[in-house]
């Protein structure tokens, strides 16, 4: 009898934390090192959110909470809701749990049988196919192409869902591609999931407000309202708020989905701290300028990496809506040779080569389950990004055929 669990057996780590522990024990053993793994701002918590948190401390806000945060949280998520997304939530309708992922972890406990397959769309974010194994089922991988700019199209989804769909993960603005679905494309594949009833959406929002040269964002339950009531709209503070530490996500959706998730999370989580909800309070009710400010250097760094990558031999780069990734083809470099002869066979081999010789770590495409390319987050000062091109750039010039 083996001890640990059968259902591990299926489940991988997370490819871009594996990658992030690397370069720090590398970094550790003295070597030059530049981390670009991580989907992580780094841009500081803002001041006003932080000081929220402290006074909660000091007013003794340390205490249990219910299981879907105070009523304060779930109605500043409520008021997020309306202003941001014209949805009108009640407070039976908000999930708030320890960040996005688990708000994703609590739906598919609550929902996902044994056969049920949940179609996930290539480039995923990496835990999407992973969770759903833990409870059985079966995620269904639609290759989005970089011709369609990583998106999926009505006639993708039209073939990929059976009497067996349960759940379509949408993520936009994406990672690992930062691509965003505008009001037209949304719509296309609502049209589709109008006519499959049984088919349920869950659409991860964290990116919502990291998007540039005026995007416009839309989420689905706005675009076709008739979707709303098999749509989990999920959204949390890690990323514009810059609050990953924090571990606040959030949810709106069906009460009978809602409870049902609340119930798994009475049972293990029980709720995130009461500190961080009260932070997040101040978040959201407060000022939002400094979304602004900050996607303004967001945006600069883009098009710097972007372009530099674009005069590098072997890659090329679209220019993504949003979040804080590019997402590079290598495949012209597929085949070539180190200057140690050693051959480049896939993309892992690529970002091994890249660590290797110039320090730089980067998430190999396969990871996000398609090659061959591979992930930067450019959620890193701009000198830093120069350097790290530079780097890349003389990586892929040593290579030979
Ligand atoms: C697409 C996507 N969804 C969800 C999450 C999880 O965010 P959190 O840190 O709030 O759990 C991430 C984090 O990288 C993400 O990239």
């Amino acid at each position: 009898m083996s001890f640990l669990a059968d259902r591990l057996k299926a489940i991988k780590p997370s490819a871009s934390m594996s990658v992030v522990q690397k370069a720090r024990d590398l970094a550790n053993t003295g070597r030059d090192i530049i981390s670009l793994g991580a989907g992580e701002p780094d841009f500081d918590t803002p001041l006003h959110i932080i000081e929220a948190g402290k006074k909660a401390l000091d007013e003794g806000v340390t205490r249990y909470t219910g299981v879907n945060g105070t009523p304060e949280l779930q109605d500043a998520i409520i008021a997020k809701f309306k202003r941001d997304n014209d949805l009108d939530y009640t407070r039976d309708e908000i999930h708030v749990s320890c960040g996005g992922k688990p708000v994703i972890f609590n739906a598919m406990m609550a929902t996902v049988n044994e056969g049920d397959e949940i179609i996930i769309l290539a480039p995923y974010w990496v835990s999407y196919p992973d969770i759903p194994l833990f409870f059985g089922g079966v995620p269904v991988i639609v290759n989005c192409q970089s011709t369609e700019n990583y998106k999926l199209q009505p006639d993708q989804l039209e073939k990929a869902i059976t009497s067996k769909t349960k759940w379509l993960i949408l993520n936009s603005p994406s990672n690992p591609t930062g691509a965003a679905y505008n009001w037209a494309e949304i719509k296309a594949l609502a049209d589709v999931l109008l006519r499959h009833e049984h088919v349920w959406i869950l659409t991860d929002d964290i990116y919502e407000h990291l998007v540039y040269d005026n995007f416009d964002f839309n989420t689905i339950a706005q675009v076709e309202p008739r979707l709303k009531s098999r749509t989990l709209t999920m959204n949390g503070m890690s990323k514009a708020y810059c609050m990953t530490g924090w571990r606040v996500g959030f949810a709106g959706g069906p009460a009978t989905l809602i409870k049902a998730m609340t119930k798994v999370q009475s049972q293990s989580l029980t709720h995130t701290a009461a500190v961080s909800q009260a932070a997040s309070i101040a978040a959201l009710n407060g000022p939002h300028d400094f979304v602004a400010s900050n996607n303004t250097i967001f945006k600069e760094r883009r098009d710097l990496v972007v372009g530099m990558l674009n005069q590098t031999r072997g890659l090329t780069c679209a220019t993504p809506e949003g979040a804080f990734y590019v997402y590079p083809s290598c495949s012209d470099l597929i085949g070539k040779k180190t200057p140690e002869g050693e051959v480049i066979k896939n993309d892992e081999d690529f970002v091994t080569y890249l660590l290797e010789s110039e320090g730089v770590a980067v998430v190999h495409g396969a990871a996000f389950g398609l090659s061959p390319h591979f992930r930067i987050s450019y959620a890193a000062a701009t000198n830093v990004l120069e350097d790290s091109c530079q780097r890349i750039q003389r990586a892929c010039n040593a290579l030979k055929n």
